[in-house]
């Protein structure tokens, strides 16, 4: 197993600790392409990266981003889109050119040609240098449920009861939550230069777990992670809790 794992204390050090890592990627190669998440759990870290963009630390002018997913049917504007989330949690805030910013359009007319274009612009603009992940309880990244082939590319996917009755937490009912989303394959996610996962909190331990003891399969798609030369899983103490 080649994943390195730094274990923190609690979520503001996985979140610094991961804005660490972003910053020297970023300084390394200011044009460096990075792959970026939602959720609860990065939210941290694009907070530590408005600090030290607002600090002098870092600039974003030159770098490209790819989000991992979409919901179908939630325009740019809507408040629970992902397109919304990163420009209210990080875009809006440091100087990225909104340009170079990539997200799957969840309300393209074409899916098929979406997600088709969604993987080539990724392609064309050289792949991921460094790719943020979550991690789901059922051992999702992405929107890649278990079952999800590792070969797959971006693609459109049905969400998980599980991961729907998750994220229902941010709508006014579970009925609001969409039913399908566009995401990053696992092969998209694999060919990333560099892989950072961050897992915080007990409701992630029995995933961290299974991700660190168990087998690598289709059935929990974290597990192809063990396949990749450089991923780092920053953890915290609740997450290990397992
Ligand atoms: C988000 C994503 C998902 C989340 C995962 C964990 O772009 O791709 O895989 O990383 O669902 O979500 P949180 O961080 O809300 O626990």
């Amino acid at each position: 197993m080649t994943m390195n794992i730094i274990k923190v204390k609690n979520y503001d050090e996985m979140s610094k600790k991961a804005s660490e890592l972003v910053v020297n990627q970023i300084k390394n190669n200011p044009s460096s392409i990075l792959g970026l998440a939602t959720g609860s759990t990065p939210e941290g870290l694009y907070l530590e990266l408005i600090k030290k963009y607002n600090n002098g630390e870092v600039s974003f002018k030159d770098v490209t981003s790819f989000n991992l997913d979409e919901y179908v049917g939630l325009a740019p504007d809507h408040d629970q889109s992902y397109n919304y989330y990163m420009n209210e949690k990080l875009f809006n805030h440091v100087d990225i050119d909104k340009n170079k910013t990539h997200l799957p359009n969840g309300i393209a007319e074409d899916l098929q040609q979406e997600v088709e274009q969604y993987e080539q612009k990724i392609a064309e603009a050289g792949g991921i240098d460094l790719q943020i992940l979550g991690i789901g309880t059922n051992g999702h990244i992405g929107f890649n449920e278990p079952g999800t082939p590792f070969t797959s590319r971006t693609h459109v996917v049905e969400l998980d009861e599980s991961t729907r009755e998750a994220n229902s937490r941010f709508f006014a009912s579970i009925d609001d939550v969409p039913t399908h989303a566009i995401s990053s394959g696992i092969a998209t996610i694999m060919n990333s230069k560099q892989i950072v996962l961050l897992v915080s909190g007990k409701s992630k331990a029995e995933a961290l777990h299974r991700l660190i003891n168990g087998d690598i399969s289709e059935d929990f798609p974290a597990s192809v992670l063990k396949n990749h030369p450089n991923v780092t899983i920053i953890a915290d103490e609740e997450a290990f809790s397992a």
